[in-house]
């Protein structure tokens, strides 16, 4: 990765509001495959587009419920890594929003707050019928005891909601559902607020969360996309620093040892 602009340093350095973007390519390198990366084992024959749907989980529901038990319990086994460290620590100096599409746990588990999980959460759960939320520790082998089979994950059935029988879905957004109350309101709020966003991990083809750099651009906020290619939000943002998370971030931290220093 070549060496930051020295502008984009003193920027990062002196950012007292630093709102943050995320997206799969954040979680990447934890292991986390993006959802645009071709899936492997039993969900090569799937893609996410078709198991993320309202229509999917009608027409089965089992299969879609065992694909997100298989995901979570594949995050049980994995950490957050040096992208996450580097922006919980971020916030020992200046104010960090984070903002993610993601439905992982990395953020948190890396010790950062996050202001809105547009897309839901893996470790969220309510019934599909009432709606009644359903306490993950009730969900069977989200614990750490069942490892996930990387390959061919067992079909289990969702369980069944404690007040009305409906059977419980994943808390996560649907393509076609409306983003959970609020979350777009907050992620609008930290970057019109923010000194200087960071858009990590995102090829910006979904939407609504995919407009929010633009709120940040339209007001003259500085945005800096981190991401190894070049995305559909490339064209507004002020830098575009083309390497990985967990190499760049903590690059860009206040306060980190130029490249190549004595570690
Ligand atoms: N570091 C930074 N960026 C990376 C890395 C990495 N190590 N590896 C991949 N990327 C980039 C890819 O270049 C791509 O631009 O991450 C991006 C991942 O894009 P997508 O797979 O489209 O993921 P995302 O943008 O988060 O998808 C948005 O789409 O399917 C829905 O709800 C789902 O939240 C998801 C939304």
């Amino acid at each position: 990765m070549e060496d930051l602009d020295p502008a984009l340093l003193e920027l990062a350095r002196s950012a007292r509001t630093v709102t943050v973007l995320t997206g799969a390519g954040m979680s990447a390198e934890s292991g986390v495959p993006t959802f645009r990366d071709p899936g492997t084992g039993l969900w090569a024959r799937w893609s996410p587009e078709q198991l993320a749907t309202p229509g999917a989980w009608e027409a089965d529901p089992e299969l879609v419920w065992s694909w997100y038990l298989w995901r979570a319990r594949q995050l049980r086994g994995l950490r957050p890594n040096a992208g996450h460290l580097a922006l919980a620590r971020w916030a020992d100096r200046a104010r960090v929003q984070v903002v993610t599409q993601n439905v992982d746990d990395l953020h948190e588990r890396a010790g950062s707050e996050v202001l809105a999980h547009l897309h839901g959460s893996l470790f969220a759960f309510r019934c599909s019928a009432c709606g009644t939320p359903f306490p993950d520790q009730l969900v069977p082998g989200l614990g750490l005891d069942l490892p996930a089979d990387p390959e061919e994950p067992a079909r289990e059935r969702p369980p069944a909601c404690p007040a009305c029988g409906g059977p419980v879905r994943p808390s996560v957004v649907w393509f076609g559902e409306l983003l959970p109350e609020g979350a777009m309101e907050r992620g609008a709020e930290a970057v019109a607020d923010a000194d200087l966003v960071l858009v990590v991990g995102t090829s910006g083809l979904v939407q609504p969360a995919a407009s929010l750099p633009l709120i940040a651009a339209g007001r003259g906020v500085p945005v800096v996309e981190v991401n190894p290619e070049d995305t559909a939000l490339t064209p507004h943002a002020d830098w575009a620093v083309r390497a990985r998370s967990a190499e760049a971030l903590p690059r860009l931290l206040p306060g980190a040892r130029p490249a190549g220093a004595d570690s």
